[in-house]
């Protein structure tokens, strides 16, 4: 197949305007009320907790279906997550269904009191579908086309991919709207993941600007929002604008920027156009998807989400730990991993506003594909399913119930073995969903306690990636770096996107604000003059909306309100660059690591300035009172260790506080409802820790009561709830 399949280049006019927005308007219809089966999570209801596992009928003989269901049962789940890799089997030729296997295979867990989420199967096509329709495939970065034979290859615009896609949901939507256990879907299957996360194929090159037309109105005003003047790239029709594939030089940022946006938007329909049917179908089931969250960044989470009765995420710190190593070769510090997966789980829980989210796939046992993650230590699989409601998780589902003999993930184990046997995690995954269900809907549909906020903005990752810069600049590095600084001070962190409401919390912590709009600007404007302590660091407000530079002396819109201007900006390679801190936030100096801006104090107060060069002794940290609030601006790329400092100190001074002391290693949250509150206490560590109570509690876990000095096993859990 050629390199862009430019042999069967549509005309302009498939991807017309009206089918695109169709598909963004019919999103609204979706409002309908519905009565639900499952009572989705809230505090009242009671009794119907998703706990329970991944199961493929399709991968099993049906002659073990029985045995499986009842096991399940017997273990304590719930429901199982099923088909959504099932499509061959379900269509094994156009418009040819199957669904007989799929009914005996849901009767038989009904039969069992086990509810089913059916999954549709868009992320891997059939071979018929491949052969029939070849250009369905994706194009990667390098205008390369994907090739069948694995999964997530086909292209997010593809009109042809989308109406086949559909005609395969809403075949089992109407088989199974009215099927007894039925309860809820998880459209597709992680729609972030997948070899090539954009494609620049020629379906998405005119989806592309069909989306740039609705979004800009006018050629002159996309002309100028970009600056295309720059390099003679002046549009004269919407039918000239490329996709940022390899060409001599780098793209107009504006418009790379712009297709990042765009890719995101047309996984977002693709995945709204499914929902509008399940909503129009099905209107009492719940309606989800799957994904991993950060450190992916390929398609905006807010907004796929929205419309989504919840957050599902995937789980699996092991493989994560594999794939760490496998990156880099210097050892990973023991809070690496949990505070990676904290900042995954309150990802999800701020998606939606602080609502509780379901775990959809939870490691449970050996994790990977070519290579694989150790059986996790004895007590991690559990300390993990509790990590993840300690974040705000109603649901639990792990992945998968037995283990594939066959296909590319037979190394990915499940609950029974490949022999069926029970896998080491067995009692201790089942001990898991019994403790769970012993905490109940109350506690699981409880909010979370966060009093500080830390802000990721796909923009900025998008246009970091871009132009960072300094080519080891990363957003996602950045915005990982200080969450791990303040979850170390269990003080509970939201990790909201612009655009949340700002004002529920003391303090925000916003790194690396590189491109900033004028409606992000006036939100941090109004939160500090209303009494919030807003802190960031370099490249703040830098680049506008359509990521030209902001015309004004740094930091542009937020100038004012942080007290400063930018004097220079100074990528760091080799020339090393330190920070003598002030009384405020005193302690050892700090060392730069890829950044540092040379501030100019106008009324903020200096508390570091620079050590060496040229910049010996300008102003590397300050800190503007603005309205009643703070505003901080850190100048240099910090090491951690003075970051998790002053980060920690700025938190405290906001009046941030954690209920009592835990020893490293151990991490505390709080949720809550009403006047009642649960500490979760969770030892990373395989020995023993120690940690001192303020007052009495009972453990909801083992129903002991507890005071004074308490021990906490290796990987052992504790969920305490206030004796009054
Ligand atoms: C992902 C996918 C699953 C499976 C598991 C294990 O999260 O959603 O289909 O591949 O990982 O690999
Ligand atoms: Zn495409």
């Amino acid at each position: 197949m050629s390199r862009r399949i430019s042999e069967r280049r549509p005309t302009l006019s498939p991807l017309n305007r009206r089918q695109f927005l169709s598909g963004a308007a019919a999103v609204v219809g979706a409002a309908g009320i519905r009565y639900p089966i499952w009572a989705l999570p809230g505090p009242s209801s009671a009794g119907n907790l998703l706990l329970g596992v991944d199961y493929y009928p399709d991968q099993t003989p049906e002659s073990l279906w029985d045995e499986d269901s009842r096991m399940m049962a017997e273990f304590g789940f719930t429901n199982v997550r099923i088909a959504e890799f099932a499509w061959g089997l379900m269509e094994p030729a156009e418009g040819k269904f199957d669904f007989a296997w799929l009914h005996r295979a849901v009767e038989t867990l009904h039969k069992y009191n086990i509810s089913i989420i059916l999954g549709t199967p868009s992320a891997a096509p059939p071979p018929w579908l491949m052969v029939k329709y070849p250009d369905v495939v994706e194009v990667n970065e390098k205008g390369e086309p994907l090739h069948p034979g694995g999964r997530r290859f086909t292209c997010p615009t593809n009109q042809v991919y989308r109406r086949l896609s559909l005609i395969i949901a809403s075949a089992m939507a109407r088989e199974f709207a009215e099927t007894p256990g039925v309860i809820g879907w998880q459209i597709d299957n992680e729609l972030t993941l997948g070899s090539s996360p954009r494609c620049y194929c020629n379906f998405c090159q005119a989806g592309f600007q069909t989306w740039l037309r609705s979004r800009y109105g006018s050629l002159d005003n996309l002309n100028k929002s970009w600056g295309t003047v720059f390099w003679s790239q002046t549009y004269t029709d919407f039918s000239q604008i490329p996709v940022p594939l390899p060409s001599g030089g780098d793209p107009n940022p504006g418009l790379a920027l712009d297709y990042d946006r765009y890719q995101s938007y047309a996984n977002v329909s693709f995945q709204d156009e499914q929902l509008v049917m399940l909503r129009k179908t099905c209107p009492r089931h719940f309606v989800t998807t799957n994904n991993v969250g950060l450190p992916l960044d390929t398609i905006d989470l807010r907004s796929l989400y929205e419309k989504l009765d919840f957050v599902a995420f995937d789980n699996y710190p092991g493989f994560f730990e594999m794939l760490l190593h496998q990156e880099s070769n210097s050892p990973i510090s023991p809070d690496t991993i949990p505070a990676n997966i904290a900042l995954g789980h309150d990802f999800a829980r701020s998606l939606k506003g602080g609502k509780p989210f379901m775990i959809m796939e939870e490691q449970s046992g050996k994790a990977g594909q070519r290579s694989f993650s150790p059986q996790p230590e004895k007590g991690q699989v559990r300390l993990w399913t509790h990590q993840a409601v300690a974040h705000g998780a109603m649901g639990v589902n792990y992945f998968r119930w037995d283990t594939a003999t066959f296909g590319a993930e037979e190394y990915w184990h499940g609950i029974l073995n490949h022999d069926r046997s029970r896998s080491p995690g067995y009692n201790e995954i089942k001990q898991a969903v019994k403790e769970l269900k012993g905490l109940g809907p109350e506690v699981l549909n409880s909010s979370y306690a966060a009093d500080a906020a830390l802000v990721f903005d796909y923009d900025c990752s998008w246009a970091v990636k871009i132009q960072p810069g300094n080519f080891a600049l990363s957003y996602m590095a950045q915005v990982t770096s200080w969450y791990g600084a303040m979850s170390a001070s269990h003080t509970g962190i939201d990790v909201i996107t612009p655009g949340a409401d700002l004002a529920a919390y003391k303090i925000v912590f916003a790194p690396v604000v590189y491109v900033l709009s004028e409606a992000q600007a006036a939100r941090i404007r109004s939160f500090v003059q209303g009494g919030g302590m807003f802190v960031t660091n370099f490249r703040l407000g830098v680049k506008t909306e359509t990521s030209q530079m902001v015309r004004t002396p740094l930091p542009g819109l937020l100038r004012d309100v942080m007290g400063v201007t930018v004097a220079d900006y100074v990528p760091i390679y080799s020339a090393k660059q330190g920070v003598k801190f002030s009384s405020t936030v005193a302690g050892a100096d700090g060392q730069c690591g890829l950044w540092a801006d040379i501030l100019q104090p106008s009324g903020a107060e200096v508390l570091g300035s620079y050590t060496n060069g040229e910049h010996a002794g300008e102003a590397a940290v300050t800190m503007n009172s603005f309205g009643k609030g703070k505003a901080i601006y850190i100048g240099g790329d910090l090491d951690a260790a003075s970051l998790s400092r002053v980060l920690r100190a700025f938190a405290a001074s906001a009046g941030v506080k954690r209920p009592f002391d835990v020893p490293a290693g151990v991490e505390l949250t709080v949720r809550k409802s009403g006047d009642k509150q649960w500490i979760f206490l969770l030892n990373h560590t395989s020995v023993a820790q120690t940690v001192g109570l303020p007052t009495a509690f009972t453990d909801l876990l083992t129903k002991e009561a507890q005071s004074g000095t308490i021990e906490l096993s290796g990987y052992g859990v504790k969920v305490l709830q206030a004796s009054v």
